[in-house]
């Protein structure tokens, strides 16, 4: 264990509150691709931030939704790894933590984490773009490889298309999620920032929200990101290799 990792584990073993804020990168070493990787198959030729707004979705639905039910049957067969395991054993030890995550997958669900707060939304509630946005049930399919165009489902209650239930570019994020995170990080001693470029606001204000309210901030990223200048700690690897070592025994 290096010098730096062992004080980010004695930081993490003396705090009363920490929070954990992750990022794509939590689930890379699961094989969920980070949302700047390059796009594969039908969408190689797209760019992700173009794909993942409301304008996409209404100029070309089957496009935007074929998409995300790729993504979501991804998620469904990528198994949590090493770091998501680590991050709930953590909430066991350290009773007063919370887990903030810009991540639509549920991996940190099944990993044990109780009630990780999705501020980008999730690919496992998707509702109708009506008035009412109703939650829709629809069965899970399998996506083929290489993706394809796939029309998306309509409301049983109102008729309107269904749209996935995550935050896209423009949009604005769930209020009471990111009240509740701003609310964490201005009061936690300890915020554990993983596997994020920091650069997608307003989530990337939450580790500067914990560094200007005295906390320690810690980053697990394998590369530099703009945290580096708020970061008291920058642990340079990836989230499976490291959180494991920052669980207090
Ligand atoms: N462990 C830790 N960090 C990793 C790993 C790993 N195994 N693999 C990659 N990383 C790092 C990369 O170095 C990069 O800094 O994870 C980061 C992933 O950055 P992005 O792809 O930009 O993802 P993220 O920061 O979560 O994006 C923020 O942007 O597009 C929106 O809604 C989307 O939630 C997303 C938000």
């Amino acid at each position: 264990m290096t010098g730096a990792v062992e004080a980010a584990a004695a930081l993490v073993a003396g705090a009363h509150s920490v929070v954990v804020f992750t990022g794509a990168g939590m689930s890379a070493e699961s094989g969920v691709p980070t949302f700047r990787d390059d796009l594969t198959g039908l969408w190689a030729r797209f760019d992700a931030e173009r794909l993942a707004t409301p304008e996409a979705f209404h100029a070309d639905p089957d496009l935007v939704w074929g998409w995300y039910e790729w993504r979501r049957s991804r998620a469904r067969r990528a198994e949590p790894n090493a770091g998501h395991r680590a991050v709930a054993a953590l909430e066991a030890a350290v009773p007063g933590t919370t887990v903030v995550t810009q991540n639509v997958d549920d991996l940190h669900e099944r990993a044990g984490s109780t009630a990780p707060n999705h501020l980008h939304g999730s690919l496992f509630a998707p509702r109708c773009i009506g008035a009412g946005a109703h939650p829709a049930v629809f069965p899970d399919a399998e996506e083929p490889q290489e993706g394809r165009r796939l029309a998306p489902p309509r409301c049983d209650a109102c008729g309107a298309l269904v749209r996935p239930g995550v935050v896209w570019f423009g949009e604005a994020l769930p209020e009471e999620a990111l009240r509740a995170a701003v609310a964490a990080a201005a009061s936690c001693d300890v915020l554990l920032t993983v596997g994020t470029s920091g650069v997608v606001y307003p989530a990337a204000e939450i580790p500067r929200i914990a560094a200007r309210a005295g906390a320690a901030v810690v980053q697990v990223n394998p590369d530099p990101t703009p945290l580096d200048a708020v970061s008291t700690l920058n642990l340079r690897g990836t989230a499976a290799t490291i959180l494991p070592a920052l669980v207090p025994v």
